[in-house]
């Protein structure tokens, strides 16, 4: 059973990217189950209704989100409806939208699907640790299959979440830094984990952000507007195997395609 993560889809260029490859993608790595992580997809801020059911159409089974779930206020309503796009799971339980959903894959199955965010460098929320470690019995009664986009800044803490949930779940992906790791690995438990997947949005930025307003604000310190970058983008994702029977991982494998990694169909 296969698994296509694909990262933070960042503004336009990452959604045009997008549109053209997931097709693509999905015909050449026959994936069970997509996901897809959408949480800078408007502007590199949030997400809308429309961008996320153009994402449906284009080939996501899962949209995943993080600490820009909210930006936009249309999403408040969508959230609660939509059964397949998540936001983090330890967001207050006032908040709108939930933090798992069940996904059915095109060969049986279903695959749970966990948003996550650290607390390093983000804003505060409820710890990740105890409201996944709550989840995870209810979740394993129905199905072995689990995936988990942990959205963090730092490394330790996604480190820590992967090994926190070693033969609990099938994979811990990291996601929210746009820069994908070369980690990948399988944990003794059988947990695929990579410290971050990248970002699908324009290549000669800044995360995704227009270089000069970045720059600038290194050097001067003062307020600036970032805006997404027209440029050229690049797509970054990684493939989970794993096993029928137990939900194991046993592979992992990093996507890239961009101007130095031409896509193969
Ligand atoms: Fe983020």
């Amino acid at each position: 059973m296969r698994i296509m993560f694909i990262g933070d889809v960042v503004g336009s260029p990452g959604r045009e990217m997008l549109k053209d490859m997931l097709p693509r993608l999905k015909r050449k790595y026959q994936p069970h189950f997509t996901i897809v992580n959408g949480e800078n997809a408007a502007h590199g801020r949030g997400i809308t209704p429309k961008i996320a059911r153009e994402f449906y159409e284009w080939g996501a089974g899962v949209i995943t989100l993080g600490n820009h779930s909210f930006d936009n206020r249309e999403v408040f309503e969508f959230i609660k409806e939509d059964s397949h796009i998540v936001r983090p799971a330890n967001y207050p339980e006032s908040v709108p939208g939930k933090g798992y959903t069940y996904l059915k894959g095109t060969a049986g199955g279903e695959l749970a699907v966990i948003n996550l965010q650290g607390r390093t460098f983000l804003p505060a929320l409820n710890c990740p640790f105890q409201t996944v470690e709550k989840l995870i019995p209810t979740i394993r009664k129905r199905t072995p299959y689990i995936f988990v986009d942990m959205h963090g800044e730092a490394t330790s803490e996604k480190q820590a979440m992967a090994w926190f949930l070693n033969g609990k779940v099938t994979a811990v992906i990291g996601t929210h830094t746009h820069v994908q790791t070369a980690d990948e690995r399988i944990l003794p438990g059988g947990t695929a984990y990579l410290s971050d997947a990248g970002m699908v949005g324009p290549r000669d930025s800044i995360l995704g952000m227009e270089r000069e307003a970045v720059i600038k604000k290194f050097i001067t310190g003062l307020p600036v507007r970032f805006e997404v970058a027209s440029l050229k983008a690049q797509l970054n994702g990684v493939i989970i195997d794993m096993e029928k029977e137990t939900g194991r991982a046993t592979s992992i494998t990093r996507i890239i395609v961009d101007e130095d990694h031409p896509f193969m169909e």
